[in-house]
C-alpha cells in the first residue's frame, strides 16, 4: 500500500495535527494568482437548501466553514468529521465558538455510522485520494445521500505543483516516488469523473483556474518537506541544505517561481429527486 493512503501514517503522523497541512495551504494563500481564496470559490458552488443537513468527510481544520462563517445559512445542520482525532480536534477548536450548527465526529469515509437517505449533501475536498477502498466510500457517501442530494469532491490533476518533483529530483536523483506518480493511481481530476459514474447518476466538474508565483523560500520549503514522507521518501536529511540552496536560487529570480496547479471540484448527483 502506497504511504498515501496507509491510514496508520495518515492518522497518526501526517495528520496527526494540522501542522503539515497548514505548511501547504500557506504557500497557497501567499502565492495564488487567482484572487479569489479557493474556500470560497468551492462554497460559491454549493447549491444546498436554507435547512439542508450536511457531511463533510476528512474535514481537517474546517477551513471551508472558518472562511465562510458569515455565508451559512442558519437552519444548515453541518457535521464536520475527519478519522483522525487530531485533526477533527483542531476543527472543533476553530468552530465550537462560532454559535452555528455544528456537530463534530470522528467517522472513516469507508464506514458512515448514519442511516440510508439521511443527508443533502457530502462534501469530500482533497481527501478521497487517501482512502484505500474509494468505491466502498463512495458507495457509503451514495447511501448516506438523500435523493437529489450532491457530493462535493474536490481534487488535484496530475500536473498539479509538477515543479515540486523536478526540483526535489534536482538535489535527489534516486528519489523512489514523487507526488505526480502517487497522484496519477488515485483520484484525480482526469480519472475522477469515472470513478465516481460507477455511483452517480451525474457526474461535473469545475476547475478552479491558479498558479503560484513563489517569491520566498522558506514557505516553499516547509510545503516540500511536508510531504517528505509519502512523496519525497528519497529526500535525506543530509539534502535539506542542497534543497534549500536550490528553491533559494529558483524564488530569486525575476519574477519568482512559477508552479503550475491543476484543482477543481466535482459534483455527483444522486438520482431521483
Ligand atoms: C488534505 S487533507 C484535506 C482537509 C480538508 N478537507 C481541506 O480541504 O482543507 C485530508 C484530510 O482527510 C482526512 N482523511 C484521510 N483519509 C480519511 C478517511 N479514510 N476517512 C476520513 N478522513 C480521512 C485526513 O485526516 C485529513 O484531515
Amino acid at each position: 500500500m502506497s504511504m498515501l493512503s496507509d491510514p496508520n501514517y495518515l492518522r497518526n503522523e501526517q495528520y496527526r495535527d494540522a501542522h503539515n497541512l497548514n505548511a501547504r495551504m500557506a504557500l497557497h494563500e501567499r502565492f495564488s494568482t487567482n484572487p479569489e481564496d479557493w474556500h470560497l470559490w468551492v462554497f460559491k458552488q454549493f447549491e444546498f437548501s436554507p435547512d439542508s443537513r450536511l457531511l463533510e468527510l476528512g474535514c481537517g481544520p474546517g477551513s471551508l466553514w472558518l472562511k465562510n462563517l458569515n455565508r451559512l445559512s442558519k437552519a444548515w445542520k453541518i457535521t464536520l468529521s475527519d478519522f483522525s482525532p487530531g485533526m477533527l480536534d483542531e476543527a472543533w477548536r476553530n468552530l465550537h465558538t462560532s454559535g452555528k450548527n455544528f456537530q463534530f465526529e470522528v467517522i472513516d469515509a469507508q464506514n458512515i455510522p448514519y442511516p440510508d437517505s439521511y443527508f443533502d449533501g457530502v462534501v469530500a475536498n482533497h481527501m478521497l485520494y487517501h482512502v484505500p477502498d474509494r468505491p466502498k466510500a463512495l458507495s457509503e457517501i451514495h447511501r448516506v445521500l438523500k435523493p437529489g442530494g450532491k457530493l462535493y469532491a474536490a481534487t488535484n490533476g496530475e500536473q498539479h505543483m509538477q515543479e515540486l518533483d523536478q526540483m526535489v529530483a534536482k538535489v535527489e536523483p534516486g528519489m523512489v516516488a514523487n507526488l505526480q506518480k502517487l497522484n496519477a493511481n488515485q483520484f484525480t481530476l482526469e480519472n475522477g469523473a469515472e470513478q465516481l459514474a460507477a455511483h452517480f447518476e451525474s457526474v461535473t466538474m469545475h476547475p478552479y483556474e491558479d498558479s503560484l508565483e513563489v517569491t520566498e523560500a522558506e514557505p516553499l520549503v516547509a510545503y516540500i518537506l511536508s510531504m517528505t514522507r509519502h512523496a519525497y521518501q528519497g529526500l535525506h536529511e543530509e539534502k535539506r541544505p542542497a534543497l534549500e540552496r536550490l528553491v533559494q536560487k529558483e524564488v530569486g529570480k525575476k519574477k519568482g517561481f512559477h508552479i503550475t496547479k491543476s484543482t477543481g471540484l466535482f459534483i455527483a448527483t444522486k438520482a431521483g429527486a
